[in-house]
This record gives structure tokens, sequence and C-alpha cells, in this order.
């Protein structure tokens, strides 16, 4: 390789700490470790970092929801995060989070050195004031009636139901969804990133090429529209960094957000020895990559740029915009069960699926990106388990049978093996222009010759003929060198399964550039099977399995939760008394008490009604102990229609109170009450 040695700073953008990785997400981390992975194989020095988002309003509020300091929702939210991401083996050189010590000390760098230019500017400003909880209140916690259309529980900023976009001032009958109380206007003075000191800059900067062409339109209608003063100040209580010199005023959740990178990465230097400043001075040959959703290109291809530059830092290489994850061409939704978490496609399918089937479908556009499941399935049964991995099954019997693992002095058509060396080149120029599915399908129809030269020469007749031996293991030991090139191809995309070739060939972990030369008399491992079929019945119990998260978590949304759990969850619509009364409510016994096989929320709970059993799924298992609940009493629902799920058929539901988690509360009656009595 006669390219020299880059310096490359990849990042992804900071998930928010108060919910779970879901498969939209991942389209982002896939995207960027395929691309991070390549620049490493092909020899650079590159580091991948990322970071938990940690402050703001919806983390402060969900922590006082659950009853906990907000440091220890972070800090649990911290732990899932990097275990969705290892499982699907997102190879991240640092993972920190924006409410570290690091990046305290790089916001308070960025914001007094804009200060100091000039950049930041003071300005009272009215503002929504809850006073019941005594804060201010950002748009989505304001709910009223839709100004156009009237509907009911929209959000401050537009309607659901109509998508009219609105300030929250023109909601009717609004009202705070901290605490239900109704909002006032209040005056605060607010600190200001003066943007349009940088419109030059960055207009010069999107013209050199650092965004994408359609992004670079979309700018160009913001350029027209005029770049505003940034709000980056919020007042207490609030969870984030105090304002060095504003003393009740904090940094916007946005403000610290991505100077994360910047922090997760000095993180890394410190414990690396890198040196951190090669990467950000000016005019530094360093390379520096953000990957994003095209939802955040606002904060990305504008205020970052501008914020850096006015700090006297260097500006991105580039930000590289993806599009938006549908599944089975409609947004992802809960009730469908196609809001899948990362959690649970990692309980029900291998990774690598959707690692591969991601890449075939990702290009280094902006347009958003359909899995769908029927398709996912036979792409990754046809292609990988059809076309790469049969190869090596096809060839590596008679290699063990027959030669004792060895591979032939010379392999069978040499010509075959250069010409796919040759093709390299191309593969590694879609990956650096993130071009992955061309490269898949490059290297599927590098497969696919691979096989036709297989079929061509017939090693299973060969096979059966005297005195064709030789002949025999030069045409399996080409196809395992064949194989070994396009698993170093597909490493980026298919790390695990590259590791596996590796073992199952003896080799070393694989460069973009070490198969030149196809290994020859060389022994190998035995072959076990690198990768299974797609069970269509696994996707089913995914899809049913994300219902149930759905069902049995009972959770805390983004959504404001409070002190009174009445603002959480306002009093339902008045019923008749006949409505009530359909409810069959009876004491029940607890007599056992087991996890559920496959289920982190659900606990099965056999109900005494007092001479009949019940069998009920019930989602409290983070709330209590199952031994703690034998013998117990509670009150069920006892004429609920019976619900088939996944393990089984649920007979009705205990009642139980509170936000979800730990914080739950079954509900039981005074000692002495006979189970199966009614509850009236
Ligand atoms: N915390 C901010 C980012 C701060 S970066 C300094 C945020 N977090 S997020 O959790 O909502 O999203 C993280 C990334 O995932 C974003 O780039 C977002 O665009 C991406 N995606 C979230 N849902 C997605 C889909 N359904 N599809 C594709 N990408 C999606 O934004
Ligand atoms: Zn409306």
């Amino acid at each position: 390789m006669s390219e020299q040695r880059r310096k490359i700073l990849v990042t992804s953008a900071l998930p928010y700490a108060n919910g779970s990785i879901h498969l939209g997400h991942l389209v982002e981390y896939i995207q960027t470790d395929i691309w991070a992975r390549f620049q490493k194989l092909r020899g650079h020095e590159c580091y991948y970092v990322c970071a938990d988002d940690a402050h703001g309003t919806p983390i402060m509020l969900r922590a006082r929801a659950e009853g906990i300091e907000p440091e220890e929702l972070i800090a649990r939210v911290w732990k899932e995060h990097t275990e969705d991401f290892a499982g699907f083996h997102i190879g991240f050189d640092n993972y920190h989070s924006t409410h570290s010590p690091e990046n305290r000390a790089c916001a308070n760098l960025i914001y007094e050195r804009n200060r100091d230019a000039g950049h930041i500017v003071r300005k009272t400003i009215k503002q929504a004031y809850d006073p019941e909880a005594g804060m201010f209140l950002p748009d989505r916690f304001i709910k009223g009636e839709c100004p156009r259309c009237g509907a009911e529980d929209q959000y401050g900023d537009s309607c659901e139901s109509c998508g009219a976009t609105y300030a929250p001032t023109d909601l009717k009958n609004p009202r705070s969804a901290v605490s239900g109380a109704t909002p006032v206007e209040r005056e605060s003075e607010h600190i200001f990133f003066r943007l349009a000191d940088f419109e030059q800059v960055l207009k010069d900067w999107h013209r050199a090429g650092h965004v994408q062409p359609e992004v670079a339109n979309k700018l160009d209608e913001w350029f027209e529209a005029g770049l505003a003063d940034w709000d980056i100040s919020r007042d207490a209580p609030y969870f984030g960094f105090e304002i060095p010199d504003a003393p009740g005023k904090y940094f916007y959740v946005w403000l610290d957000a991505p100077i994360g990178y910047m922090a997760s990465f000095r993180n890394l230097c410190d414990e690396q020895g890198i040196d951190f400043d090669s990467f950000w001075q000016p005019g530094s040959d360093t390379e520096l990559y953000h990957f994003i959703g095209k939802d955040i290109i606002y904060f990305h291809a504008l205020f970052w740029p501008a914020l850096l530059h006015g700090a006297g830092f260097r500006m991105p290489s580039a930000v590289w915009a993806h599009g938006f994850l549908t599944v089975d061409g409609a947004k992802m939704s809960k009730s469908r069960g196609t809001f899948i978490k990362a959690r649970t496609y990692l309980e029900h399918l291998n990774p690598e699926y959707l690692r591969y089937y991601f890449a075939a479908k990702l290009s280094s556009r902006v347009d958003d990106l359909d899995l769908n499941l029927e398709d996912f399935a036979q792409r990754v049964n046809s292609d990988l388990v059809g076309k790469v991995v049969n190869i090596a099954s096809r060839c590596a019997g008679f290699i063990h049978k027959r030669f004792e693992g060895r591979l032939a002095a010379r392999c069978g058509e040499p010509a075959l093996y250069d010409e796919f060396v040759a093709a390299g080149d191309a593969i590694a120029e879609h990956f650096e222009q993130r071009e992955y599915g061309r490269a898949v399908r490059e290297i599927m129809a590098l497969a696919d010759r691979a096989n036709q030269y297989i079929d061509g020469h017939k090693p299973w007749v060969i096979a059966k003929e005297a005195g064709r031996e030789q002949e025999l293991q030069e045409i399996c030991s080409s196809g395992i060198n064949l194989f070994r090139v396009l698993v170093g191809y597909l490493k980026p995309i298919l790390p695990r399964l590259a590791e596996q070739a590796e073992a199952f060939l003896r080799i070393e972990p694989m460069q973009w550039n070490s198969q030149a030369e196809p290994l020859t008399d060389h022994v190998i491992e035995k072959f076990k099977p690198l990768m299974t079929r797609v069970e269509k019945d696994r996707i089913d119990a995914m899809i049913e399995a994300s219902k149930e998260d759905l069902q049995a978590e009972a959770e805390v949304t983004a959504q404001p939760a409070a002190d009174s759990p009445l603002a959480k969850e306002p009093i339902a619509e008045t019923i008749p008394f006949d409505d009530f009364a359909k409810v069959d409510l009876r004491i029940a016994r607890i007599v056992r008490a087991e996890p559920v096989e496959g289920a982190d929320k659900l606990l099965r709970l056999s109900l005494d009604l007092g001479g009949e059993t019940r069998n009920v799924f019930a989602g409290i298992k983070s709330a209590y102990r199952p031994e703690n609940l034998e013998g117990r009493l509670t009150v069920m629902v006892a004429n609920l229609a019976p619900r088939k799920m996944r393990f089984g058929v649920s007979e009705g539901m205990v009642l139980a109170a509170g936000p979800g988690g730990k914080a739950l509360y079954l509900l039981s009656p005074d000692d002495g009450a006979q189970p199966g009595t009614r509850v009236t």
C-alpha cells in the first residue's frame, strides 16, 4: 500500500441516557463501526469514540420518577448501552459519558474561548414556567389542545393529529406535563451563542465538500432563513453543568453533547498517551468524521463547527448523515412489535445477520433504510450461508478426510485467485466512500464466481476417481483460499465470522492486504458450520417479545413524570358504575412464583382463587424476588380474557402500582382475606 498512514478520529452520535438502544440506533453504530474497522484493517491509526448523552430535562425527570438520583440512572443506562453495543460487536475505542470531568473541562473551555472572542451574549426572554414544580418548561413538557384542529393532549411544539407546528403559547388550555398546573410566563436571563458570526466560515466550510450534497442544499435553505442566536443556557433545576460565570444557569444539553466527542477522546488519550492536540488543532493533518442521523444535521453542520471554530479548534473533515430505519416499510411501531430493542434482537438472532443486512442496504446518501424482515432472512440465508460459508463447507471436508487437513502446495487456477485479490482495490474504495451496498454486491459476485469454480470442477466426482488425488487437493485448496479472500473483504462487516474463519484456517488476524498470496502447504482445522440460517420462527418470536416489552414494562417514558403521581397519570374519565361492576376483582394467594426463561421482566405466578388455580404472567420481575412472593395475598382481575403469550396463556392480571422497574408495588389485602372472595 503506497498510501501513507492516516490519523483518523471517528464518532457516532451520542445516544440519550434515558432509553434503550433499538434497531434504528444501530443503523448508525453499525455504519460507523464498519468504517472504523475498515480503516484499521487498512493499517491506519483510527480511533472510534462515543459516549452516553447524559444531561437534560427528560433525564432529570425520569430519575425523579424512579425515585433515584440522575447519576444512578445514567450509570445503569451506561451499563446497558455498553452491553448492547458489545452484543453487536460495535468496537468503540472508548465509550464515555457527557457527565464526566473531561466534558466539563472541554465545555468550559469552548464556552470561555467563544465568550472571550465576543460570540456570547445575554438576553432576557419570556418562557413558560410551572409554578407548582418550580421550573421552566421545555416545549415538549407543555400539553394542551391543538390550536388548529382542537385535538387534546398535544405537545407544545406540534400536533400529532393534524401535523400543525406552533409555539407552546398557542396551545389551548395549556398545562404542565410535569405537575398538571397551568403554566405562566416568566422572565429569565439566558445566554446565547451568536451563530450568525460564523455565517461566512460555515458557508466556506460547506462548499469545500465537508457535507453530503443533499445536506448542502438543506443548509442553503437555513442560511436563507437566517442564522438566529442560539440559546445555550437553561435555568435550575437542570441536570447538566453549571455555567462557570452564571451561577444557577446550566449549559443546555445540546451545547455539551457534541463536546462529548472531544471529551471521550480526551479520556482515551489520557489513558493511552495519544496526542490529543494533534487531532484538534487547526490545520492539523489528522481527520475528524462524525456519523449522525438526518434529524440532527442542524446541530452538527452549523452549531458544532461554529463552536469549534470560535474556540480556536479545527472543524470536522466531514459530517455524514444517514436516513431513518423503517421496518417492513413503516415507522417502527410498539404495537406491531417492530420497535425492536437491541437486547430483544440479541435474545433471538445473530447480530451479524443485521450487520450484514444493513451493510447491504447502506450507501453514502441520506436515504431512509427499510428492514424488510422477509428479505432480511432471505438475503442472509442466500448470501452468507448459501454462498460464502458454503464455499468452505464444500471444500473443507475433502481436505480434512483425504489430506489430513493440509492444503496443496499449489492451488488450482491461480489466475482466479489473482482476480479475487485484484478486486480488493475497488471494494476498498466502496468502503472508503461509505458505499457498503456496492462493496457487498462486488463481494457476492466474487462468491458466485467461487461457487461456479467449484461447480465446474466437481470435487465430489473427482474424489471418487482413482489417481486424481492431487487435482482434488488443488481444487479444494483453491476453494478454501477464495473463501479466505472473501472473508477478508467481509471482515469490517462480519468481525466475528472473520475471527472464526481465522481460527478454522489457523491464520493470524487478517488485514486488508494480507491475502495477496494464497495459503499453501498449510494445515487447517476441521470445518465447523460458521453461520446457521435465519429461522423464521426466531423472527416471529422477536416480534412477539417486542410486543411484550411494551406490555410488561409499564415504562416510564422520557415524558414528564414528577413528584405528584397524579400529574404523571391524570385521573381517567369517569365511568358509569355498571362498567366498573363488569371488572371481577378477587383476592388471590400467590402459591408459586418463578422466572420465565427468555423474558427479562416477567414472572410466572400460580394464583389460588380458593379452589381454582390460575396461571398469570406479570411484569414485576425487576421489583420482586419470586421467593418473597410465595404465600402472599394479592388482588387479581379474574374475568380478563385469557391472553396467549409466547410463554403460555395468561389467565388474568394482578394489580400493581408504580412507574415500573424497581418502583412497583403489588397490591395486597390485609391478612385474613379469603382467596376467591370478590373485591368490591
Ligand atoms: N443525544 C442526541 C445526539 C447527540 S450527538 C452530540 C440524540 N440521541 S438519540 O439517542 O436520539 O439518537 C442517537 C442517534 O441515533 C442519532 O444520530 C439519531 O439520528 C439515530 N437514530 C435514532 N433513531 C433512529 C432511527 N429510527 N433510524 C436511524 N437512526 C436513528 O439524537
Ligand atoms: Zn391538530
